[in-house]
C-alpha cells in the first residue's frame, strides 16, 4: 500500500481516466476527493472505491472556478486531515475551430478549463501540501559516501501535482486550436510548476496519453466507429493496442509514490509509443490497409463529416 494515509484530489474524478486513476490510487491506500460536475457518476465512483475497501468522497463543482478550487482543498484537510497529491485531469469538451472560427467566449471558457484550473489548482494545493508535511510513509535516506551532503537534507516527498497534457500537448491536429494551444500550455505549466515548487519537496509532472478508451469513448466508437475503424487506431501504436484508464493510473500512482522524488518537470507520454512514429512512414506503412478497407469508419466520421483538407 504504497499511497497509505496519503491524501489524494482527483479533479475529473467521476469517471474515464479519472475515474480509474481515484480507484488505483484508493487502491494504493490513499483517501480519494473526486471533484467533479458529474453528481451520479461520482456518486457511482466513490461507491466503487468503497466496495474495494477503499476511502473516497466527492464535490460536485466546476474546477475552473476559484471558490471550487478553493473549497476542494479545505475540503481535503478538514475531512481527510491533509493533502498530499492533486490530480487535474478535468476536461470538458469547449468548442473545435481555427483562429478563424472561435468564438471569444469558447476561448476564453476553453482555457479556464484546461489551464486556468490547474493554476488554481496548485495556487490552493501547494500552500496545503506544505502545511501537511512530508508524506506519512517517507524516512528520509541517510545522506553518506560519495554524494555526502554539504547542507542539510532536501526536503522530499512533501506533494505531488500530476498534470494531464495529451499527446496533442506535443503534436498538434488540425482544426483544435483550444484544445492543442492548451495541452500545449499544460506542458509548458509543468516545468514552471516543477521549479517553482521543487525546493518546497513538491514534484509536478504531467502525463500525456494517447488515445484511452473510457466510458464516454466507448459510447462514441459505439455509435459511430466499426472494427475495421478501430483497427486502423490500434495499427497506428506500436504496441498494437489503444490504452485503458488503467494504463494512465498505472503512471499516476507512480509519479504519486516516494519512489518518484527524483522525477519532476517531465511529460511522460503513456501513449503505446504512438508519438515516437515519424508520421510519413507510419501513413505509407497504412496506406494499404486503409484502400483495401474501404467502408472502415472511426470517431472522426461523426455526421459524416469530410475530413479532406485539399
Ligand atoms: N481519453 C483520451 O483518449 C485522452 C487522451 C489524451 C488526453 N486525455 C485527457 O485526459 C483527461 C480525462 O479525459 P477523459 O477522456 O477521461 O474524459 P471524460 O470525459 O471521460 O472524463 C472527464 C471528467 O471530467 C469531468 N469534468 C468536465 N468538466 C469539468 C469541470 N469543469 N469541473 C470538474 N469536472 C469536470 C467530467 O464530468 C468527467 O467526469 C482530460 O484532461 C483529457 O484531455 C484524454
Amino acid at each position: 500500500m504504497k499511497l497509505n494515509n496519503h491524501v489524494a484530489i482527483v479533479t475529473g474524478g467521476a469517471m474515464g481516466i479519472g475515474g480509474g486513476t481515484a480507484r488505483k490510487l484508493a487502491l494504493h491506500g490513499a483517501k480519494v476527493l473526486i471533484v467533479d460536475i458529474e453528481e451520479e457518476a461520482a456518486e457511482k465512483n466513490k461507491k466503487l472505491i468503497e466496495k474495494n475497501g477503499g476511502i473516497a468522497d466527492y464535490l460536485i463543482g466546476d474546477v475552473s472556478s476559484e471558490s471550487v478550487a478553493k473549497e476542494m482543498v479545505d475540503i481535503s484537510v478538514s475531512k481527510f486531515g491533509r493533502l498530499d497529491i492533486i490530480v487535474q485531469n478535468a476536461y470538458g469538451f469547449s468548442g473545435g475551430g481555427s483562429a478563424v472560427d472561435i468564438e471569444l467566449n469558447d476561448w476564453h471558457k476553453g482555457l479556464d478549463l484546461l489551464i486556468g484550473a490547474l493554476y488554481l489548482g496548485a495556487k490552493y494545493s501547494v500552500p496545503a501540501m506544505k502545511e501537511s508535511g512530508v508524506s506519512p510513509n517517507f524516512v528520509q535516506n541517510k545522506w553518506e559516501g560519495f554524494g555526502l551532503r554539504h547542507g542539510h537534507s532536501p526536503k522530499e516527498n512533501i506533494g505531488r501535482i500530476i498534470n494531464i497534457s495529451s499527446v496533442h500537448g506535443i503534436l498538434n491536429a488540425p482544426n483544435s486550436l483550444i484544445y492543442e494551444t492548451g495541452k500545449s500550455a499544460v506542458i509548458g505549466m509543468t516545468r514552471q510548476m516543477a521549479i517553482d515548487f521543487g525546493p518546497l519537496g513538491i514534484t509536478v509532472n504531467a502525463i500525456a496519453p494517447g488515445h484511452i478508451v473510457t466510458e464516454r469513448g466507448n459510447d462514441q466508437w459505439g455509435k459511430t466507429g466499426n472494427n475495421e475503424g478501430f483497427r486502423l487506431f490500434e495499427l497506428q501504436y506500436p504496441v498494437r493496442r489503444t490504452g485503458t484508464p488503467e494504463d494512465i493510473a498505472n503512471a499516476i500512482s507512480f509519479l504519486s509514490s516516494n519512489e518518484a522524488s527524483f522525477i519532476t518537470g517531465q511529460t511522460i507520454a503513456v501513449d503505446g509509443g504512438l508519438s515516437i512514429q515519424l508520421q510519413e512512414d507510419l501513413v505509407m506503412d497504412l496506406k494499404n490497409y486503409i484502400s483495401s478497407n474501404k467502408n472502415l469508419r472511426t470517431h472522426f466520421d461523426i455526421n459524416n463529416e469530410s475530413r479532406d483538407r485539399w
